[in-house]
């Protein structure tokens, strides 16, 4: 029966554990690089850019509770992930998860899913990387891009109500993903190479903004402490949510990594926990800093900076925010071609996403492709649409693999791996539910079309066109479904 295809676990870690094969890729990845891998995905546009315009649409000064409820609901979800990559650690993330326990449908649903969080997560990421590239550039010599040239036609602005501007086109978001195409196309090892040395830039900077604006706190701009009530705070934790994905990408590198049920756990959640601290510390000091009104610009930690009177600190915040804003998207677009690696080379896509170029050992050609795709979006859609979107497909994917966790251990008794506390259910349980809450909460603040909120809406509108590939290539097209057509004929 078609939704109950499942692929067997010991062939999906056959698959993928013999490098000599074409379709394989190179073991490179230890705990360190993993570590920086989740940390280069995680700390970018949710922190550097997306607080600002939550702060001013949604939560206001209470944007530190926001954070800390997305916390919550990221720490659950990075257990199961730690879990189920460790015992599934093959290029896929998600997708390969579901494919060996809720059978190849569920698993397709995901692979496409994941789509929106890593292709549309690069395009979020590129805009807000565009935000501080043209602060930069203006504090540092005085150049302005014109703004037909930096913005996309469409803006949203606070309650939802979509407007349009001054411009066109985001051009710095489109050159910026083309630029880290490239770099992909090369290699991972070069790539994990730049990621860590940027991260700890990052970090740096991150501590540098903690350090520098914690003397300029004004605890009058922390009242009123909800301005758009509850929900308004629950819409702003659903926004933010963004600020945490990353960790999950990580496991997109399973099969890269040399020792994955050691390594994968201390990536995913050792990553997870630094970035969390850090996020609560300077959101309370940012919305401390500046009125929460004034924070919907492109560049909010560094306007915070000026807004003090530091100059000099934005300039050097901006400069660490692009080089940190860099390493995110090189996560995020790595881990889209690497998804989509695994569904091609199961036959579910077309072989081109599972070609492995022969010198770089990368799947070049669906490295260009999708830089191709993932520039259009960036340039031409407004930062509040696409972050939303991205959101709620990674949602998506948190509940689906939340349900994955217990089935793996019942049809897997025997793979050893990390182990989630409390037995299988308790921690998945609670990862799905606060994922649903979030999930829930993405409505406010959100542009509604046809009365429905956009992230929503985005995101049917995408299951459906899913969907109708499924059932037009990818069923016919698996590989899993051609050997049990063969073994039926056969008997
Ligand atoms: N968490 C990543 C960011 O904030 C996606 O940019």
């Amino acid at each position: 029966m078609l939704l109950q295809r499942v692929k067997p676990l010991e062939r999906i870690l056959a698959e993928g554990s013999d490098e000599s094969k074409p379709h394989s890729l190179k073991k490179t990845l230890g705990p360190v690089s993993l570590m920086a891998m989740g940390i280069g995905g995680i700390i970018g546009t949710g922190i550097f850019v997306l607080t600002g315009v939550a702060a001013a649409t949604r939560s206001g000064p209470s944007l530190t509770i926001s954070f800390i409820i997305a916390g919550i609901a990221s720490a659950f979800a990075a257990l199961c992930y730690s879990e189920v990559a460790s015992r599934v650690p093959i290029a896929g993330s998600a997708y390969t998860f579901a494919y060996a326990s809720l059978g190849e449908f569920v698993a397709w649903i995901i692979g496409w899913d994941l789509v929106l969080e890593y292709a549309l997560g690069a395009a979020t990421v590129s805009i807000g990387w565009s935000g501080y590239f043209s602060n930069f550039i203006k504090n540092a010599f005085g150049w302005q891009i014109p703004p037909m040239l930096k913005s996309s036609y469409f803006d949203v602005g606070a309650g939802g109500v979509v407007t349009h501007g001054a411009g066109f086109m985001n051009l710095p978001a489109f050159c910026i993903i083309c630029l880290i195409g490239v770099l992909l196309y090369r290699g991972t090892r070069e790539s994990a190479l730049v990621n860590n040395i940027i991260v700890v830039i990052k970090l740096a900077i991150v501590a540098f903004f903690i350090v520098l604006g914690f003397g300029h706190v004004n605890t009058a701009n922390w009242t009123p402490y909800f301005p758009f009530g509850v929900t308004g705070m629950l819409g702003g934790a659903a926004f933010i949510f963004f600020a945490y994905i990353g960790f999950d990408a990580v496991s997109t590198a399973a099969e890269e990594t040399k020792n994955p049920k050691r390594d994968l756990p201390i990536g995913i959640i050792g990553s997870l926990l630094v970035c969390t601290v850090l996020y609560i510390i300077v959101v309370a000091i940012l919305t401390g800093m500046v009125p929460y009104k004034l924070l919907n610009v492109a560049s909010p930690v560094a306007f915070a900076m000026d807004h003090v009177g530091l100059g000099w600190a934005a300039s050097i915040i901006s400069l660490g925010a692009l080089a940190g804003l860099t390493t995110v998207l090189l996560v995020m677009m790595f881990g889209q071609t690497r998804v989509f690696f695994a569904m091609s080379r199961d036959g579910l896509l077309p072989p081109v996403f599972s070609r492995v170029h022969p010198k770089f050992r990368t799947p070049g050609l669906s490295t260009i492709i999708f830089t191709i795709f993932i520039a259009l979006i960036a340039a031409f859609t407004p930062i509040d649409i696409v972050g939303s979107l991205t959101n709620m497909g990674t949602l998506i994917a948190f509940i689906l693999v939340s349900i994955a966790l217990p089935m793996i251990r019942k049809r897997y008794p025997n793979t050893d791996g990390f182990s989630v506390p409390f037995g299988p259910y308790v921690i998945p349980a609670l990862s799905a539910i606060f994922a649903v809450g979030l999930i829930f909460s993405l409505q406010y603040g959100s542009p509604k079309w046809f009365g429905v909120p956009a992230p929503w809406l985005g995101f049917i509108v995408w299951l459906i066109l899913g969907m109708v590939i499924y059932w037009a290539y990818s069923r016919n097209n698996s590989t899993v479904g051609k050997e049990e057509a063969a073994a039926t004929r056969s008997m």
